[in-house]
């Protein structure tokens, strides 16, 4: 047995100053002002915050994105989570044009099983959809998928219609399963772009000029509009603005069973990362990445929503492409790949943009970081919460050093990072997944833990 002692120690029933967590063999034993018993291995928390290990609701690890594949695959992207205080991932397995449902399940099971270290659950992305989907769907729930997504961008690859949309939130509904939805509208992106590229417009600037925020709003009201039809919950995957979180507060206010993700890119970054419209270093090609980061204003209407309840949790959206070797390859913006990395630095990022900075109490950063995806995805109690029973998944942050982001000492198998340079108050310290200690003091261990698949259960829609 192992005594996490004397921090600050954050549950979901409250804050316990001096607390501890006893972890026994891979789960949590006990929670509260514990003594060390004797023989126990203690380890001292003063000073540090004891919070529940990391859940990543959005990433892309080795996924096939037209001629690339991202740069990482489930080992590493793992063990960079793993290094930055995340203990579960949950990524896209994809179904791609002609697959069943079933090939992109057993194929994402293939790339991650034996290769991540960190536990693993899977959303199932749809690039089209077909009829025969709904039953596959019901399928997909009992082998431990129970939350899909569709894209609404990506016109002539990925984009589905609106009844295509209620089709399947009427199938998702009937199933208890949930849909996340990338909302922009891909007609009028298309459009935009090719006007840009026709004109000559070449670099990055255009990229988040072609996906103006008016696209995102209307996406939302429109999906809106149809999840009221099919009274079906779903959320909005990395929501990127302040008049999309305008639209989602008023959809939720109306009754609407929609929750949002967004992601530090949009909670920390802004549309001056693209340079001027003639500037194409392949530095700014970093930022390439869909919904576009946006307006300084939306950051802080982000901040905002986090911390009123309207965004529920953060994701990365990690997708990660080498500035080398694949975005310098692309002849303009719109054939640059999309995606940007994230995944070791969430939980860091929103401690010192959030908690560190006052815009985020820690009970508020355990519930965005952790808990919330826990419940909306199915897997609480086990994950999610320093819980007796739960899986000991365990962060020790320390929130006194302060540091500079250099992509030289991450643990993400690509060339560059978009924070490069922040400094950050806050550090994780030590991370436990089920009991083993994956980082000790600072430091990725020489040995890490198998991570293992974990099937998602109903979605737990009330989170807020
Ligand atoms: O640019 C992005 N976000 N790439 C990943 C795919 C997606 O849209 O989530
Ligand atoms: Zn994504």
């Amino acid at each position: 047995m192992t005594l996490l002692q004397g921090g600050l120690v954050v549950t979901p029933d409250g804050i316990i100053e001096g607390g501890s967590v006893r972890v026994q063999g891979e789960t949590i034993a006990a929670v509260g002002l514990l003594e060390p018993e004797r023989g126990e291995d203690v380890l001292d928390c003063a000073g540090c915050v004891v919070l529940p290990g990391g859940i990543e609701s959005h990433c892309h690890l080795d996924l096939e994105a037209g001629a690339e594949v991202t740069a990482d695959d489930f080992a590493t992207g793992t063990r960079a989570a793993l290094a930055g205080g995340t203990t579960t991932v949950l990524d896209f397995a994809t179904q791609f044009h002609g697959q069943s449902l079933a090939t992109g399940f057993e194929r994402w099971m293939e790339k991650a099983a034996g290769r991540a270290v960190a536990d693993f659950g899977f959303h199932l992305a749809m690039t089209e959809w077909r009829p025969e989907f709904a039953s596959e769907m019901a399928g997909m729930v009992a082998r431990g998928v129970t939350s899909f997504k569709l894209y609404m961008a990506y016109r002539h690859s990925m984009m589905v219609e609106d009844d295509e949309i209620l089709a399947a939130l009427t199938a998702s509904r009937d199933l208890g399963g949930t849909i996340g939805f990338h909302c922009e509208n891909g007609r009028l992106v298309d459009a935009l772009v090719q006007a840009a590229l026709a004109a000559g417009h070449t670099t990055p600037y255009h990229h988040a000029a072609t996906r103006p925020t008016v696209l995102e709003v209307e996406a939302i009201d429109r999906l809106e509009v149809i999840a009221g039809l099919a009274r079906a919950p779903h959320y909005v995957v990395h929501l990127s603005s302040g008049p999309g979180l305008a639209a989602i507060a008023r959809a939720r206010a109306g009754g609407s069973a929609v929750v949002a993700e967004t992601c530090p890119q949009y909670l920390l970054l802004d549309v001056a990362a693209y340079g001027d419209p003639d500037a194409d270093d392949l530095a700014s090609r970093a930022f390439v990445m869909s919904p576009p980061l946006r307006k300084a204003a939306d950051r802080e209407a982000l901040w905002a929503g986090l911390a009123a309840g309207d965004v529920q949790f953060v994701g990365t959206d990690h997708c990660s492409f080498n500035l080398v070797g694949q975005k310098d390859k692309a002849t303009d913006f719109a054939h640059t790949p999309n995606g940007a990395p994230g995944i070791e630095l969430r939980m860091a990022l929103l401690w010192s943009a959030g908690v560190a900075a006052g815009r985020l109490d820690p009970a508020r950063y355990a519930a965005v970081t952790a808990t919330n995806a826990a419940r909306y995805f199915g897997l609480y109690p086990r994950k999610g919460a320093l819980l007796p029973g739960a899986d000991a998944d365990i962060l020790v942050l320390d929130p006194r050093p302060t540091w500079t982001v250099r992509v030289a000492d991450l643990h993400e198998n690509v060339d560059h990072t978009p924070y490069e340079g922040t400094e950050v108050t806050g550090r994780v310290r030590d991370v436990f997944l089920r009991g083993h200690r994956a980082v000790v003091d600072g430091h990725l261990a020489d040995e890490l833990p198998q991570g293992v698949f974990l099937p998602c259960g109903t979605p737990d829609t009330s989170v807020v």
